[in-house]
């Protein structure tokens, strides 16, 4: 039950705190490791640690830069610690955001404005991605009226480098890679993709939200990958997230840039309100000081060798677990494997990895279910050491059992997921999604039962469209007979 107004006088401290605990029963269970990214976790001193630094700013606010010389100076500082790890120089500049998303929002729309300055003939920008970019660059493109133009991938995350050399045009106003991407784990070609942007004069983006704060360190302990950084003479900015393998709390990324003449087009500035001229770096109005103590706080505590310590426990926990899957019978790993990201998919066609993957909810894992081909993410860290033997276990137990029972593919949300990944018409999953969102936010507020959906548009899939699919891959058989 959601509650529809305030009490009329406030309650007792005590009580509220006890009540909020109690919320908590249902949640995912990253205390005992069996969250695979929602939480990255530093460690219980580390965060006791955080914490005291986070109240230390709880109220001030960096709207205002001059009023409170503290928390410029710690973003600063964060800035060019940053800027440091990436491999920029003296002239490299950024700015502090509210997480992986607000920094790709900004990138998107920093290249946009910079080419309407630039080349005003531009009319229909476009910026060149792998496919495995992540989804804030469509919510950008979106927010921005920007088109993106999605270069191939192979399932492992390899992008297909001529494709990409093809999709760049006159109207393209950057270009992305990730390092590494989110859905197997594989850093991007950047070498070779910000050379292509670099030839053509169009601005290099690195979206290494998700690894900024680890592959510095897993380089240094030799772990082989293409350069990422500022090294490669094409990339003109990175962002990277402080609240991911920067252990520091939700809210903290960067977004760096080479130099100057990039930045200066993502600041904001209205001269006309009444109210004062208003000038703003990023997209948050107000910003609140504890992040960015935080994250001040957590790169400072942490240090190289806290970095380094941690990245080693996280690969060893990622190696252990890599193996324990591989000698699954039935199940494969999709990409590098080199990194921190475990993604496995099935190897045998009566194993279903949707109808796995309830199994393991079940058991109280977080999963995330990935598509195209049916799959699931897990990003290792420290905190899942002591519990990767207990997830190989339920993971070859949760196989085995639906080898046994293949009907599972067609029951609860593996139904749904199933689903979902097949039908070739997105506008129809799209509204499907919608509606449970509207669900999900609407005034009961109600958590929308997934294996249970009385939507109309998910019935008349099942019922109309998913026979038609079939009917017509049956007839391409007959006609080709079984060729592809
Ligand atoms: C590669 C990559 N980019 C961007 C993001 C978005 O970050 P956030 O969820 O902090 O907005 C993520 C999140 O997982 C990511 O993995």
């Amino acid at each position: 039950m959601t509650r529809t107004s305030i009490p009329t006088t406030g309650d007792k401290h005590t009580a509220l705190l006890k009540q909020m605990a109690g919320f908590r029963e249902g949640d995912a269970d990253w205390h005992g490791g069996k969250t695979w990214s929602l939480v990255y976790d530093g460690g219980d001193k580390h965060h006791a640690f955080l914490k005291k630094a986070s109240q230390l700013f709880f109220a001030e606010n960096a709207l205002n830069p001059m009023a409170f010389q503290s928390l410029r100076k710690m973003e600063l500082d964060v800035i060019h610690m940053s800027a440091n790890m990436f491999n920029g120089d003296d002239q490299t500049v950024g700015t502090m955001t509210s997480g992986g998303t607000e920094s790709l929002l900004l990138a998107v729309c920093t290249y946009r404005d910079r080419a309407r300055r630039k080349k005003p003939w531009i009319v229909r920008p476009n910026i060149v991605l792998p496919r495995t970019a992540h989804p804030a660059f469509n919510k950008a493109a979106h927010y921005f009226g920007v088109s993106l133009r999605f270069a191939k991938c192979d399932e492992h995350g390899n992008v297909d480098v001529k494709h990409y050399k093809r999709l760049i045009n006159r109207n393209t106003v950057a270009c992305v890679g990730s390092a590494p991407q989110y859905v197997t784990g594989s850093v991007d070609p950047i070498p070779e993709l910000s050379a292509l942007a670099l030839k053509k004069g169009i601005p290099f983006h690195v979206d290494a939200c998700f690894g900024g704060f680890i592959l510095p360190w897993l380089e240094r302990l030799d772990i082989a990958m293409p350069e990422w950084d500022f090294r490669c003479p094409g990339v003109t900015s990175i962002s990277g997230d402080i609240h991911k393998y920067g252990y520091a709390p939700k809210g903290s990324s960067v977004i760096i840039y080479r130099d100057m003449s990039y930045l200066k087009h993502q600041f904001f500035i209205s001269t006309n309100w009444p109210g004062g001229i208003y000038a703003s770096p990023s997209l948050q109005g107000t910003r609140a000081g504890s992040t960015i103590a935080s994250a001040w706080a957590s790169m400072m505590a942490m240090g190289e060798s806290g970095y380094i310590s941690r990245a080693k426990e996280a690969i060893a926990a990622h190696r252990k677990m890599k193996a324990g899957i591989e000698a699954i019978n039935g199940l494969r790993i999709l990409g590098p494997s080199t990194l921190t990201v475990v993604t496995w998919a099935a190897d045998a066609k009566d194993v279903d990895v949707y109808a796995i993957a309830d199994i393991l909810s079940a058991k109280g894992w977080e999963v995330s279910r990935q598509q195209h081909p049916a799959s699931v993410h897990c990003t290792v860290n420290a905190r899942n050491s002591p519990v990767v033997d207990d997830y190989v276990a339920d993971l070859a137990a949760a196989v085995e059992h639906v080898r046994a029972n293949p009907d599972l593919a067609s029951e609860g949300e593996a139904a749904m997921y199933g689903m979902m990944a097949k039908i070739p018409v997105r506008g129809l999953v799209s509204n499907g999604v919608r509606k449970v969102m509207e669900q999900m936010y609407g005034a009961s507020g109600e958590m929308p039962d997934l294996a249970e959906s009385d939507d109309p548009m998910a019935d008349m899939v099942q019922k109309h469209v998913l026979p038609m699919l079939d009917k017509a891959r049956d007839l391409r058989e007959r006609l080709t007979g079984g060729r592809t």
